[in-house]
């Protein structure tokens, strides 16, 4: 599908997730009509990720790209540079991202973690995972950390950081689910910001 974002516009994000896509809809609706920022593409590494129905939906071009072309840079490179992508945004994506991607984009990739970095972080602390080790030690405050991406799991400089405020009865899909919302609404508003400065 064409790209229908115009051609001038200046932040050009292509956003990466490998999941439903959540907060990839909230970040599309967000820049829709934004003078200078615009979701140009979203790429995955899922073939039948719900994040293409986001997409869809948005009328936002979409690319598959399987996880053994990640690490050479030729598609993901040559997909970037046709489309004049200037920021990169993870949104629940679950590949290592590669060295040569960071340097290409040095500080112009931004994750969101779901809990409050550096707690929680690190390789293997994705979706329901940190949700339940915040469970396991019985925390009653939880949230979202907004940070760029260097070469190591979840230590890039942080942005932006929120509570969220558990009830001890919470179940951990209770806790992602309120963590989540939180996500919604700051994500693309901290991406923004991040941006225009
Ligand atoms: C979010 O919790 C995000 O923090 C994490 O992955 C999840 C993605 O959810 N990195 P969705 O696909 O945006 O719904």
């Amino acid at each position: 599908m064409p790209s229908t974002v115009p051609s001038e516009t200046k932040f050009r994000l292509a956003v990466l997730a490998s999941g439903g896509g959540s907060n990839a809809d909230k970040i599309c609706s967000y820049f829709k009509t934004h003078p200078s920022i615009n979701v140009v593409i979203i790429i995955s590494n899922r073939r039948h990720a719900g994040v293409f129905d986001v997409a869809a939906k948005h009328d936002i071009q979409s690319a598959y790209i399987p996880k053994n072309q990640w690490e050479d840079s030729e598609p993901v490179f040559e997909l970037l540079q046709q489309n004049r992508i200037t920021h990169i945004i993870l949104a629940g994506f679950l590949l290592h991202i590669p060295e040569w991607l960071i340097q290409t984009f040095p500080k112009k990739i931004i994750n969101i973690h779901p809990a409050l970095l550096p707690r929680f972080g690190g390789k293997g602390m994705y979706g329901h995972h940190v949700h339940e080790a915040v469970k396991a030690v019985g925390d009653l405050v939880s949230g979202i950390t907004i940070h760029e991406v260097n070469e190591r799991y979840d230590e890039g400089r942080i942005i932006f950081q929120k509570e969220v405020e558990l009830d001890p009865s919470d179940s951990p899909k209770e806790i992602g689910a309120k963590v989540l919302k939180t996500e919604h609404t700051e994500y693309p508003r901290v991406i923004e910001k991040w941006i225009l400065g």
